[in-house]
């Protein structure tokens, strides 16, 4: 059984956070929230500890994980050098959804970094992660702290669902407030790339560092490659997914024109909807959950995850669902996990 915990997010009990450092230190598997997702926690400096987390989750040993660490300061013997760049991003972003792939040291396993030459490190803003990180006083290498390809989880609930009797504990300090994993930046080759697109996006880094570029569409080989855990199929519900990319008029047509065929045909499915679409889908008698208004980018995000499992549940044949056409600096990520959720819908004529 997973013990499960309760904190005041703001202001965690003291003596969880004593308790789950223990655990830490001593090579156990805690998971615990973070502003982006909850994350599933081990002493990054132990390798058995770390070989819990990938039994845990039935991640495959290629996928490197991130090192959390308190302080930039406290990242420096995991690291070959900070570069100036790396301490601009920190002064800017840290604490906060920004991971930085940096040159490791010896010092950092193998088994965190899939023999990678690069650490991942991330200095999380959420309390609880901190108290935690400040009381433990290890690095600790966390994943999303899902079961693999599972969609990462924003809630305890989430946590318990998938991973009950795997893990050690889960400090449960309620919703995260972002909803997706943090922005994968690699600083250690010559041109800064983001691997993974999160809430810090483009705009805001070269505000920092002019010359960073983005990092292949995701599912692309060579991002396959520089990322492990961008393949396509890796934030998904267990539910086909059939996700409708373009503009408002023309994906809500062609969303609407499969609905009814698909209805007609005696199909199954639940549409995941904005909450400014529901009224027009409706008339279709269609099984509808509301998202969030797509003119919210900051809930559509942070309900996205929970909303997938939910669809889930509903043990539909498919989810139906249109991307996000918002301006807004979340909406890369948005789309980014949308198109990783789902197998992109063929004109259904
Ligand atoms: O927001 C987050 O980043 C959450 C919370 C818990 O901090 N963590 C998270 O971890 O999303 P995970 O393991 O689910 O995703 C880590 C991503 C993967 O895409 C992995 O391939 C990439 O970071 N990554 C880790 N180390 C890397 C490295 N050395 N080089 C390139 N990519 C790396
Ligand atoms: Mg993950």
């Amino acid at each position: 059984m997973t013990d499960v915990q309760r904190v005041d997010p703001a202001d965690p009990d003291a003596r969880v956070i004593a308790h789950a450092a223990e655990l830490l230190r001593a090579g156990r598997v805690v998971a615990f929230p973070t502003e982006t997702v909850y994350g599933l926690g081990a002493h990054a400096l132990d390798r058995a500890a770390i070989l819990k987390v990938f039994a845990a989750k039935e991640r495959p040993a290629n996928d490197p994980l991130i090192v959390h660490v308190a302080t930039l300061d406290a990242a420096t013997p995991l690291v070959e050098d900070i570069p100036p760049v790396a301490r601009l991003l920190a002064a800017r972003f840290w604490p906060g959804p920004l991971t930085m792939v940096l040159k490791r040291s010896a010092q950092v396993p193998d088994e965190v970094t899939a023999g990678l030459a690069t650490v991942a490190i991330r200095v999380p803003s959420h309390p609880v992660a901190r108290a935690l990180l400040e009381e433990a006083r290890i690095p600790v290498a966390a994943p999303s702290a899902n079961l693999f390809s599972r969609p990462s989880p924003t809630r305890a609930a989430h946590v318990l669902a998938d991973l009950n009797g795997r893990i050690d504990l889960i400090v449960d300090g309620g919703a995260t407030e972002v909803g997706l994993e943090s922005t994968v930046i690699d600083l250690s080759g010559r041109v800064p790339t983001i691997l993974r697109p999160g809430a810090i996006d483009l705009d805001a880094l070269r505000q920092v560092i002019p010359d960073v570029i983005s990092g292949r569409a995701a599912g692309s080989p060579t991002a396959a490659m520089a990322s492990p855990g961008m393949l396509p199929k890796h934030y998904s519900p267990r539910t086909p997914v059939l996700l409708y990319e373009g503009d408002r008029e023309s994906a809500l047509v062609q969303m609407k024109r499969d609905t009814e065929q698909r209805i007609s045909r005696g199909e199954s499915i639940v549409v995941l909807s904005y909450t400014e679409d529901v009224t027009e889908l409706r008339n279709l008698g269609v099984r509808i959950l509301d998202l969030a208004p797509e003119s919210n980018p900051v809930a559509v995000a942070a309900r996205l995850y929970a909303a997938l499992r939910e669809c889930d549940e509903l043990g539909a044949a498919a989810i139906l669902v249109r991307t996000i056409t918002t301006r807004h600096p979340l909406t890369g990520a948005i789309q980014d996990r949308l198109r990783r959720a789902a197998t992109v819908a063929t004109p259904d004529t």
